[in-house]
């Protein structure tokens, strides 16, 4: 089974979980009940994926308890602000069929709307109704996040980012330790193309592991939580079967120098580089 962590708010996440960024909504409720047959138990979905409905339905179709499947949805940009969140996450749990979510995450700061503050507090009043038990961020830079702590006095329990072993973070991952903030990891596997480095897969033989087993196993040691994506049932099963084997400190310090700085930051998905 699947560790979880323990957020600053006492509510625990499984540590891996299925992202289903651009599957499409009539594929998606198959590929979770492909999941959760291979013992997935986290879902990482969002508004702007489109797929909330077909999400809806894979949990609604298999035969777990609602409360062992711990779902993230996240608030587009378009639905920033105090009203607008509260409306949005009513669309988003209209969609998903669920009467309470688990996490949700406001999905990029978008500085120059000047909305996530108000956002911020929506979320809040929402985990105080106990409409979601966790509330969080995604793509929030060190400013961002500071200043909602400053403004409210609440950090956000986990900030969802691009981490992968082209692009690993360790600055924005050492302020959030320093704030109480998980660390989320999306595209981990850079999107498939991280995965062709002759190391990971040199390390990767040591165990009769894959590249893509080396990688979430080093975010797993790394502390973080990690949602990569696979519509094969082969994969599926592949990435989560990384409990049974650990990475020594020397292969960590081995794909640490794999940092090239490449990634996708900024505070906007428009502008952000790549
Ligand atoms: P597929 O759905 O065919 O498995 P990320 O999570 O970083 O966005 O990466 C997702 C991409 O990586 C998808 O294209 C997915 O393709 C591919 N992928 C997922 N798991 C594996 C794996 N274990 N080995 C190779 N490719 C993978």
């Amino acid at each position: 089974t699947v560790p979880t962590i323990t957020l600053n708010d006492g509510t625990r996440i499984p540590q891996l979980g299925l992202g289903v960024w651009k599957m499409e909504d009539g594929a998606v409720s198959g590929i979770i009940r492909s999941a959760l047959g291979a013992g997935y138990r986290h879902i990482d979905t969002a508004a702007a994926y489109g797929n909330e409905a077909g999400v809806g339905r894979g949990i609604a179709e298999c035969d777990l308890p609602r409360e062992e499947i711990f779902v993230t949805s996240k608030l587009w940009n378009d639905k920033q602000g105090y009203d607008a969140a509260l409306r949005g996450f009513d669309e988003t749990m209209g969609k998903l069929g669920l009467d309470r979510l688990d996490l949700y995450l406001i999905h990029w700061p978008m500085p120059h709307q000047g909305l996530y503050v108000e956002t911020w507090k929506a979320l809040i009043r929402l985990r105080e109704e106990g409409r979601v038990r966790a509330i969080g961020v995604s793509n929030f830079l060190p400013d961002h996040l500071e200043r909602l702590i400053e403004e409210t006095g609440e950090a956000p329990a986990i900030n969802q980012i691009e981490l992968h072993p082209r692009f690993q973070q360790a600055a924005q991952r050492e302020v959030h330790r320093k704030l109480g903030i998980a660390t989320e990891c999306w595209s981990p596997l850079g999107q498939g193309e991280a995965l062709a480095h002759p190391d990971l897969k040199r390390i990767g033989a040591r165990y009769a592991k894959s590249p893509a087993q080396v990688i979430l196993r080093w975010q797993m040691q790394l502390g973080c939580v990690s949602i990569p994506k696979s519509a094969n049932h082969e994969r599926l099963r592949e990435n989560i079967s990384i409990f049974d084997f650990e990475l020594t400190e020397e292969e960590m310090a081995q794909i640490k120098e794999l940092d090239a700085g490449e990634g996708r930051i900024g505070p906007d998905p428009a502008t952000a580089r790549f």
